[in-house]
Formats: structure tokens, C-alpha cells, sequence
């Protein structure tokens, strides 16, 4: 199941993601937006992030205008590594290295082809564990460290 969310800057591309993924016969939980109107990112992310780091789903996507405002929200989350990318090599890098378990796409940087096959490449790609697991024990340490007021 993959949980997707856009603010209005993100709707068009969105529908192309997810187009795609229902396409590769995947269950798609979309947490809106809905239509055009403008609306505040941190409120589509939140929804997005939550879902992801509760466990609730495996895996995400976010779109808004750049991307940008997406990933500062949802990476404030226990457990999310959210990665804003814009070409194959970051979106295979993002699961391979870092195994980004939210996807962050600027709706007003790529097109939808572009977009959906950024999503395909994220999603068939593998995390290589070895020294990029202990990299990531160590973000999740800091997020403890944080939460525990040590740092
Ligand atoms: C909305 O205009 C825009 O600021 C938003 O979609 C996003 O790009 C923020 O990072």
C-alpha cells in the first residue's frame, strides 16, 4: 500500500503518479488534496508522514509546488526518510543508499512521464544495507538523542 498527498501545487503531477502506480497493480491511499484550491502543504504531508511512521503504511509519496516545503515536513517524523529527487540517479540513490520510505516530487519541476518513471525507479530499486545501515542507525540515535532533549 503506498499513501500519496499534494497541496495544489502538486495535483497535476499527482494524478500521473498515481496513475502509474494503480498501473503496476499497487493500493493507493490517496490523503488528498483534492481539487485546486490552495491549501497549506504542512497539512497533506502531515497526513502523508503520520501514516508512514506509525507504520501504518509502507511507503509514500508527496508532491507540492517544489517539493522543498513536502520534505521539511515529512522528515520531522520518527522513522521517515523522505527524499525530494528530480532525475533517475537521485531516485535509484534514494532506496539504494538512503531507503527513503517517502518520495518527494516537485509538481512544478517535472512532467508527468518524468515523474512516473522516477516513481518506478524508486520503487524496483533495492536498500544495499552494509555501511548505509549504519548510517542510518545513526539518524535514528540522533532522532532519540533529540527526542530525549540531549541534543
Ligand atoms: C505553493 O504555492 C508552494 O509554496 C508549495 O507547493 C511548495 O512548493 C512549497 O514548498
Amino acid at each position: 500500500m503506498v499513501v500519496i498527498g499534494s497541496d495544489h501545487g502538486g495535483l497535476e503531477l499527482m494524478a500521473a503518479v498515481s496513475e502509474a502506480l494503480r498501473q503496476r497493480g499497487l493500493e493507493v491511499v490517496d490523503l488528498g488534496t483534492d481539487n485546486g484550491d490552495s491549501v497549506d502543504y504542512p497539512d497533506f504531508a502531515e497526513k502523508v508522514a503520520a501514516a508512514v511512521s506509525r507504520g501504518e503504511a509502507a511507503c509514500g509519496i508527496l508532491v507540492c509546488g517544489t517539493g522543498i516545503g513536502m520534505s521539511i515536513v515529512a522528515n520531522k517524523f520518527p522513522g521517515v526518510r523522505a527524499a525530494l529527487v528530480t532525475d533517475e540517479f537521485m531516485a535509484r540513490m534514494a532506496k539504494e543508499h538512503n531507503n527513503a520510505n517517502i518520495l518527494v516530487l516537485g509538481g512544478r519541476v517535472l512532467e508527468g512521464m518524468t515523474a512516473a518513471r522516477l516513481v518506478s525507479v524508486w520503487l524496483d530499486a533495492t536498500f544495499e544495507g552494509g555501511r548505509h545501515q549504519r548510517r542510518l542507525d545513526k539518524i535514528t540515535q540522533l532522532e532519540a538523542d533529540v527526542r530525549a532533549g540531549k541534543l
